[in-house]
């Protein structure tokens, strides 16, 4: 018997026995897994789930490894299955579904079910008389409070956002846009995986799996797939850092995967830390905040302009530092230069940060009132009263059309990100 300590490891072994191959010390942060389709391919070994079983005894089956899966599984741990429905006798038979309520019974809480919309899928999966363009994601947790690194996988990419984080930096995340539940990967090509690997298996698309084990572990930390046929996840685990455990039945799986993880590994390994050091998503943060904190000036302006007679006033913008505060971000100075009377703009300043939208910034402000000839303009970049997105050119700061003065400097064309 192989010994039951190890990580990064396959077991030639069937996934009904991990409890035999797994100590109880092994604790497991998250298993991603794709079963054996129901009856409809033969994965060429004895004892394999689905082909040839009754659909009673396939489920059963996926009961009992879920069930033993959940006791190697840390408190915090999770469980994603990747899985369709398919037609039998002219129906569609629900098996995400009846699998859900199969593994609720073993204790796995659902938390969500996603949308993997692949450009293309398996020859038999045609439902009907529509393409079947897509296939479930159920992600199970072993308790309410479970571990998600979801900073991780936000979308901060400036080309995959609408164009209006410009224009509204106060409705995004200064960390980026939240995954939703439809997630688009195409499916690998065939023979992407080297000339022999993968002739008839679905591989998983790798950057989907690095989602997964982004958002369920940390480095370290034990990845399991007790299916792991071409070994997606066991390969993208050990490029991130990660340990793994794989079962599987069929040997030749297994010594592909071995053979392709020795030829990748350092290619996958690099492509990770290149992911893990990028600076863009810093990048996008500080260019966020420092687009609300422009554009709170300027409706500030704009509120005070509309309540007062006093059309001829300057802010001058400055980022202070990180706010202590549960609900802010950033504490920024306002300082009020030209004409303008303290107690009516404080006043006015008042009523309109405590609600939207210079509530909604994150923006913990201070505000102080110069007199214009301690104005010092050196350094800073100028602003209008319909644009703090892009700093205005060829225009003096003392120009009445500069509103907004900071050492800030935003010049975003917002027609770049069409
Ligand atoms: C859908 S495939 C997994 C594909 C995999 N996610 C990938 O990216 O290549 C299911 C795998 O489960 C294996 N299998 C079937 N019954 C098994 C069992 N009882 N124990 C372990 N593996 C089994 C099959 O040989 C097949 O490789």
């Amino acid at each position: 018997m192989e010994s039951k300590n190890h990580t990064n490891i396959v077991h030639n072994q069937d996934a009904r026995s991990i409890l035999k191959f797994i100590s109880p010390e092994i604790k497991v942060r998250t298993t991603i897994t794709s079963p054996p389709y129901y009856d409809m391919k033969d994965y060429d070994s004895d004892n394999q789930i689905g082909y040839g079983q009754t659909y009673e005894n396939y489920l059963e089956d996926l009961k009992s490894i879920f069930g033993s899966i959940y006791k190697i599984t840390e408190e915090d741990g999770s469980l994603w299955i990747i899985i369709d429905t398919f037609k039998r006798n002219s129906q569609v038979v629900t098996l995400p579904f009846d699998l859900s309520n199969k593994i609720k019974e073993v204790g796995w809480l659902l938390q969500d079910i996603i949308i993997w919309k692949k450009d293309k899928t398996v020859p038999w999966s045609n439902n009907g008389f529509m393409q079947r363009k897509f296939e479930y994601i159920l992600f199970f947790t072993k308790a309410t409070k479970y571990k998600s690194n979801k900073d991780k996988v936000r979308v901060y990419d400036t080309s995959n956002l609408k164009q209006w984080w410009v224009k509204y930096p106060e409705r995004y995340n200064p960390k980026g846009k939240a995954l939703d539940e439809i997630w688009e990967f195409p499916i690998p090509i065939q023979g992407s995986w080297g000339d022999k690997y993968i002739r008839h298996f679905c591989p998983l698309p790798k950057d989907m799996v690095a989602t997964m084990i982004q958002i369920s572990t940390d480095e370290n930390d034990i990845v399991l797939d007790p299916f792991a046929g071409s070994g997606t996840v066991l390969s993208q685990s050990a490029y991130m850092k990660r340990n793994y455990i794989g079962f599987e039945l069929n040997k030749k799986y297994i010594e592909m995967f071995e053979s392709y993880i020795t030829r990748t590994f350092e290619t996958g390994r690099l492509e990770y830390e290149k992911f893990n050091n990028s600076p863009s998503q810093d990048q996008f943060e500080k260019t966020i905040l420092e687009l609300r904190a422009l554009k709170f000036a300027r409706v500030l302006l704009t509120s005070i302009q509309n309540a007062t007679s006093f059309k001829q006033f300057k802010i001058i913008v400055e980022i202070d530092q990180k706010s202590e505060l549960s609900n802010k971000l950033i504490k920024v100075t306002y300082k009020f230069v030209g004409d303008y009377d303290k107690d009516t703009f404080l006043n006015i300043i008042n009523k309109n940060i405590i609600i939207p939208p210079l509530s909604k910034f994150g923006i913990e402000p201070s505000f102080i009132f110069q007199d214009i000839a301690e104005l010092d303009t050196n350094g800073c970049y100028g602003y209008t009263q319909t644009n703090t997105h892009s700093f205005v050119k060829d225009i003096a700061l003392s120009s009445t059309k500069v509103r907004v003065l900071s050492k800030i400097c935003v010049d975003i064309n917002e027609k770049d990100y069409l």
